[in-house]
């Protein structure tokens, strides 16, 4: 066993199994565990617990930073492990049980699960579980490839178990930077001017007397999927670059252009990727998730620094990453996500916010989270707390999918995750509509004219013409016909 991980000799007796471990969760408890978009999550203890549940009847509350990888979450919810699940999820079997309705889910604001940890809105955490690279000499957690909720977790679970990983190097420590802002009505500024600013500690403080196990494992994260970028992805990217070239030219920004934030896939990838190949110089992130883009963009020059709450990349990646880290650790920062996901910060430093919906409407209504109205995908993430308070809010999305039967630009979005208000540009495979200083009937004619799929242009056209002098009104919809393109593809398997 790596002892040596363990700085606090105290805590060696708390050394044991994952099954062992797994044995402290009882029916009806509320676990924080840590990982956000499947990094620095853990790895056996929760896969034990599902083990657990599948031969006997066990449920708990599952609150995590975001995503977690090595199907966790599918192994807990096929074992009948989860009661509620919150805040994020990305997995094919819990969206299947959530569907379903056996599963609850609170599909909510990352930036917001510990604010309402804090002020007590949510029922309180019986065990924390929390990936570690080590544990110091006072038994503070110094954290993996994320920090998510793990803060919050830490301060206010009852009991804590650790699973140290030892894929991860104790190096590490200096990469995280661990700040949280005191309750209400104490609460102060959040002292960041800069992505690049450091305001906290290296590591996550917890009473070492709440530590209860500590687990040992080996396994890397799960790595991320990166599709390589597309011919729908790649002209996104121009137009989103071009639309950027034309702000510097017009003296909106400056060839450094502002924070960027990008929300993970392939757009968001292919978009980043765009950067490598332009003028623009000096970048910096402040977003959620660092991928493979992220960390191109950075050995190229182009990038001067990214700050997070987790690192998401490929397995070769994840190996440059983790064999070159000395070399990225001043250039990079992974945070608390009520600190990177922060609305006064994202306001404060401009960020240009790149996220994906699921579908948008004319007036620019956004859907992120749901298929037809009803079926959760994956959830809001992170994608509301920055579009709102960008300085640019993007949303990106392909125009038309499945051999073109789904439009992805509609008469009326069927949930709407960010409302028009919220929305900046929206961009397609056929073009960017501009839709800042427009008012609703500008806006949908923008829309219709850049954004839509050719074989849905003149439907669209014609819904927005019929809406206008049918029924007129600031935001005119023929509310008869306003979800006719849902109705048609579930009856017909086409929008058209
Ligand atoms: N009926 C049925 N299917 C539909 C549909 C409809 N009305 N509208 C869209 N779809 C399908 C598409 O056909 C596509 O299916 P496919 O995966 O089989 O091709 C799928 O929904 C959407 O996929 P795609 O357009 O390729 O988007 P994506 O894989 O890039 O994911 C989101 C898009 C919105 C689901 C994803 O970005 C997300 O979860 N976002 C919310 C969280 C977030 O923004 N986080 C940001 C910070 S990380």
């Amino acid at each position: 066993m790596p002892y040596g991980r363990i700085k606090a000799a105290s805590l060696f007796d708390k050394v044991t199994t994952a099954e062992q471990a797994a044995q402290l969760f009882k029916d009806g408890m509320v676990v924080g565990a840590s990982g956000f978009t499947k990094a620095g999550d853990s790895k056996v203890v929760l896969d034990a617990l599902a083990k657990r549940a599948a031969k006997e009847a066990i449920k708990i509350t599952l609150m995590t930073g975001a995503s977690l990888g090595h199907d966790t979450d599918a192994k807990l919810a096929s074992a009948g492990a989860l009661a509620k699940r919150m805040p994020f999820q990305v997995d094919r079997v819990l969206r299947t049980a959530i569907n379903a309705g056996e599963v609850l889910f609170i599909d909510q604001h990352l930036s917001e699960s510990a604010e309402l940890l804090h002020n007590r809105c949510l029922p309180p955490v019986d065990i924390a579980v929390i990936e570690a690279a080590f544990i110091e000499a006072d038994g503070s957690i110094v954290p993996t490839t994320s920090v998510g909720n793990s803060v919050t977790f830490a301060a206010l679970a009852k009991r804590v178990i650790i699973e140290i990983n030892t894929a991860v190097p104790e190096s590490i420590y200096g990469l995280h930077d661990i700040f949280q802002p005191d309750d209400y009505p104490y609460r102060n500024v959040i002292p960041i001017v800069a992505p690049e600013n450091r305001i906290g500690r290296r590591s996550i403080p917890v009473d070492i007397h709440k530590i209860a196990a500590i687990v040992f494992t080996d396994i890397p994260d799960s790595p991320a999927d990166v599709a390589p970028p597309d011919a729908k992805t790649t002209a996104i990217a121009g137009h989103l670059l071009r639309f950027f070239e034309n702000e510097v030219k017009k003296g909106h920004l400056t060839d450094r252009l502002l924070p960027l934030q990008a929300g993970i896939g392939k757009v968001a990838n292919a978009v980043l990727s765009g950067f490598g190949e332009s003028n623009f110089y000096d970048l910096r992130m402040f977003s959620e998730v660092l991928q493979d883009s992220t960390f191109d963009l950075l050995d190229s020059g182009k990038m001067s620094f990214a700050s997070a709450s987790s690192i998401t990349v490929s397995a070769p990646c994840y190996e440059r990453v983790f064999g070159n880290l000395q070399k990225y650790k001043d250039r990079i920062v992974l945070r608390p996500q009520n600190i990177s996901n922060t609305p006064g910060l994202i306001r404060r430093l401009g960020v240009i916010a790149i996220n994906t919906a699921i579908e948008f409407d004319i007036y620019g209504n956004v859907n992120s989270t749901h298929i037809s109205g009803t079926n959760i995908m994956n959830g809001i993430g992170g994608s509301g707390d920055f579009a709102r308070n960008a300085y640019l809010s993007i949303f990106v999305s392909q125009a038309a999918s499945k051999d073109n039967r789904i439009s992805h630009v509609l008469p009326m979005v069927s949930h709407v995750d960010h409302t028009e208000h919220d929305v900046d540009i929206l961009v397609t495979d056929i073009g960017l509509a501009d839709l800042r200083g427009l008012a609703p009937r500008e806006r949908a004619q923008a829309v219709i004219d850049h954004c839509v799929h050719p074989d849905y242009r003149d439907a669209l056209q014609s819904y927005f013409d019929r809406a206008r002098q049918l029924r007129g009104g600031h935001t005119p919809h023929l509310l008869e016909e306003a979800f006719s393109w849902h109705t048609r593809l579930r009856e017909t398997g086409s929008m058209k």
